[in-house]
């Protein structure tokens, strides 16, 4: 495998679910040094001896990423672990309830705002600097297909990441001259439990023809997997990606039309 990421320094926010695991795994793999960022309470220890196990060192970072603070405090302790930061990976995220705007409770609405986009927001707020310092750097926002077309049944999840496509372009103008990229991935349904989570709300006949349902809205025939989006966050936060700043990418196997 490639070592794109030796000397380099990764976060990882959402490390102890299905995609930041994933990507974990792939960036330490490649020889970098990773931060592993969730909730407190969460699989942590397990990101980070995946990250040990794929060859690479890791710091674990307990964090809300809605919390100014602990956002500072996840940018602060990798600079003075690792000596600096390379790449933000945005990943963290909720799905949220699942049903239409009029019976959708406020304060959910407000939660899943505060985690997808406020967490979003806030981690590209304090890793800039730190990126500025080492002379450049990407950070790769997690948004979703729901961010670039409708779902009546999860409203604020698709009004979320519609914002996280937003933030992305527009950090990518904002920073494109001084060496830092940002890009967003638009991932269809992947295997992990944010799709069991939304299945069951779905209210089918059963799981299985609720996944059924799901998968029937993609062309490939099937969900992806955490490993496929991982290695295309890895792509766009490496030197190969040089030019691609303020991009949009599906992953989608053709699920959205354009
Ligand atoms: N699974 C999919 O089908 C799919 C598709 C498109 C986009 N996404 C996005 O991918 C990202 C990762 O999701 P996943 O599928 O791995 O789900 P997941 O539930 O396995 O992982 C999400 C992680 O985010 C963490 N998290 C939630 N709130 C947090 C907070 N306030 N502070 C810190 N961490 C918090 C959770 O603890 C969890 O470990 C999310 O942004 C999600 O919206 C997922």
């Amino acid at each position: 495998m490639n070592k794109r990421f030796e000397n380099k320094v990764v976060i990882v926010t959402g490390a102890a679910g299905g995609i930041g695991l994933a990507a974990v795994k792939r960036f330490a793999s490649e020889g970098a040094g990773v931060t592993v960022v969730d909730l407190p309470g969460t699989a942590l220890d397990v990101a980070a001896d995946a990250a040990k196990a794929a060859g690479g060192e890791a710091l674990i970072v307990e964090a809300d990423v809605t919390n100014p603070s602990d956002v500072q405090n996840y940018v602060d302790r990798t600079a003075e672990r690792f000596g600096g930061v390379d790449v933000l990976f945005n990943n963290a995220g909720i799905e949220g309830a699942v049903c239409p705007i009029e019976e959708y409770p406020l304060a959910e609405f407000e939660k899943v705002m505060a985690v997808n986009v406020t967490g979003v927001f806030l981690g590209m707020k304090s890793v800039v600097p730190a990126l500025r310092q080492r002379g450049g750097g990407a950070i790769v926002n997690t948004a979703s297909v729901a961010g670039l077309s409708g779902n009546s049944m999860i409203p604020a999840y698709v009004a979320s990441k519609h914002a996280v496509v937003g933030l992305s372009r527009s950090g990518g103008q904002t920073y494109a001259a001084e060496g830092i990229r940002v890009n967003a991935i638009c991932p269809s349904p992947v295997e992990t439990r944010m799709m069991r989570s939304l299945e069951a709300g779905l209210e089918a006949e059963s799981l299985e023809a609720a996944k059924a349902l799901m998968t029937a809205s993609i062309p490939a025939g099937r969900y992806g997997s955490p490993e496929e989006v991982a290695a295309l966050v890895a792509f766009l936060s490496s030197d190969e990606a040089a030019f691609i700043n303020g991009s949009v990418y599906t992953i989608d196997g053709a699920m959205t039309p354009h």
